[in-house]
């Protein structure tokens, strides 16, 4: 077939993310087929999959590239290349490659676009041809649908993926689609930065399309599990090599059943990080389904941020109420002195249904470092309203300050962090959150908690944060000492 010319305009002005080499070359050297293999790479970009698939000697190596600058470059510099064929085009367009190589692909292998770089997909023309179709889908949604239509019955498909995809209870129809149409082989996440300019957090999907004779296409598909691999920094890709031999130092199998729900690496190491704590533990635990509603607070920020005041409103007190910001929670406990926020009721800004009030427990929901921070209002004067960076959490079955502790505890921090998530920022959902699980200890040992929290938090509002720190470890140890032993 020959090169046709781009239709679209150039539009160097959208960042592209281009796959380090070593990753290129991990992928490549994981698909190993035929030399005459038919594959494609239907985002090809600057062509680092071409390029590494050429120099390993494969002689049907297949690109396609919508944006002019970077489609004239690779044809520029891969045009005597024997073997490779560029397509200039939308690879979700079906009309691009012809519907006849549809399905004849052996590997098909890329980095597709994501949303955040291109937005979303709104042309019905285009959404027709998708099962995962639906009005402003994300990008890279519609590629990895399109990845497994171009691959052939038990064709590989290797796709590097935002962990949204692996992870989200919202896209979980993208996974039961995943695992419809693939035999999943292995899940690598990838560590942030790995895509200079971005710190998206991705993963690479291994798997192999389903069809009747899965031995013929050459995969490392098992039935004892998948393998999840979490890669702790560029470099480590080296000592991976070759995912079909054995079990890996940084890698565990993970059984299909138990990747229904989630795909995503970070998770199933958490999850084995949980058992191992808990090996032996003799308390139930609970979710917090079940113990617990949760909702989200309210504060709207941009045009709104001049109705926020800083510095406490005289006179009048009642016309206003405290705003509590992720800023305002620690560990020890309210941190009121450094950050103050108020806001007036009778502005657009205030919601009733966003307070809090004693007996409450806060939750921070989003960032890094503080994603599930929790703290316990125990006093009036600690209550306001919540924003929207902080879910409200109204126990039902569970003491208030034990579990504001509980979250905080190395063991509840574990819980936390397995349900965390995150392809920019890390945060925890609702309903994620009322996935972890909390040991119910009887209700005296929760209230001796209590009685020390209270403590704490007043220790740490005098400014005495040693004093604070110091009931914190040792509530750390009687945590431990009553649930690991
Ligand atoms: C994330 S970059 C990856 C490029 C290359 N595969 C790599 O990993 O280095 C995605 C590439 O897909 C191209 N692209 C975006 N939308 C496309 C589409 N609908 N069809 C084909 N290529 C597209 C972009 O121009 C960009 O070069």
């Amino acid at each position: 077939m020959a090169d046709r010319t781009p239709m679209k305009p150039p539009e160097s002005a959208i960042k592209a993310y281009f796959t380090p080499h070593s990753i290129a070359d991990f992928m490549a050297e994981n698909s190993q087929v035929r030399k005459d293999a038919k594959i494609i790479d239907p985002a090809a970009g600057e062509g680092v999959f071409v390029e590494t698939l050429l120099s390993r000697g494969y002689r049907k190596v297949w690109a396609i590239e919508l944006e002019n600058e970077c489609y004239k470059k690779l044809k520029e510099r891969l045009k005597s290349r024997n073997g490779f064929r560029l397509l200039a085009g939308d690879a979700l367009d079906p009309k691009t490659l012809g519907a006849w190589s549809t399905g004849s692909f052996d590997v098909v292998v890329g980095n597709p676009p994501f949303s955040h770089q291109r937005g979303r997909i709104e042309d019905p023309e285009i959404l027709k041809h998708y099962e995962l179709g639906r009005p402003k889908q994300a990008v890279e949604i519609l590629f990895l649908e399109r990845f497994i239509q171009l691959a052939r019955p038990t064709g590989l498909v290797r796709i590097i993926l935002p962990m949204n995809i692996l992870a989200n209870t919202n896209l979980q129809y993208v996974r039961d689609f995943i695992l419809k149409n693939l035999w999943v082989e292995a899940v690598i996440s990838l560590p942030r930065h790995t895509f200079g300019g971005t710190s998206a957090k991705t993963a690479v999907l291994f798997g192999q399309k389903k069809g009747k004779h899965w031995k013929l296409g050459g995969g490392f598909w098992s039935q004892n599990g998948v393998r999840v691999i979490r890669l702790p920094d560029l470099d480590s890709i080296e000592g991976l090599k070759d995912l079909s031999m054995g079990e890996h130092k940084t890698g565990l199998t993970v059984m299909m059943g138990q990747m229904k729900k989630r795909m995503d690496p970070d998770y199933h190491f958490a999850n084995r990080e949980i058992s191992e704590m808990l090996r032996g533990s003799k308390v139930p635990f609970q979710p917090l389904s079940a113990l617990v509603d949760v909702r989200t607070g309210f504060a709207k920020y941009g045009d709104d941020a001049s109705k926020i005041l800083t510095t406490q409103p005289r006179g009048k007190k009642d016309r206003y109420i405290r705003l509590l910001k992720a800023k305002n929670l620690s560990i020890y406990g309210f941190d009121f002195r450094k950050h103050k926020f108020f806001l007036r009721r009778d502005q657009d800004i205030f919601r009733s249904w966003a307070c809090v009030d004693v007996g409450d427990v806060m939750v921070v929901r989003v960032g890094a470092g503080c994603v599930g921070r929790a703290v316990a209002v125990i006093d009036e004067k600690q209550a306001g309203q919540a924003d929207d960076w902080i879910l409200i959490v109204k126990p039902k079955r569970i003491n208030p300050s034990f579990l504001a502790f509980y979250l905080n505890s190395s063991i509840g921090r574990a819980f936390v962090m397995r349900e965390a998530q995150g392809t920019g920022a890390l945060s925890i959902s609702k309903g994620k959150l009322l996935n972890v699980k909390a040991p119910m200890l009887p209700e005296q040992a929760q209230a001796r908690f209590e009685t020390e929290l209270r403590e704490m938090y007043g220790a740490f509002d005098r400014g005495a944060k040693n004093r604070a720190e110091s009931i914190f470890k040792s509530l750390e140890e009687e945590l431990s000492r009553l649930v690991l032993r």
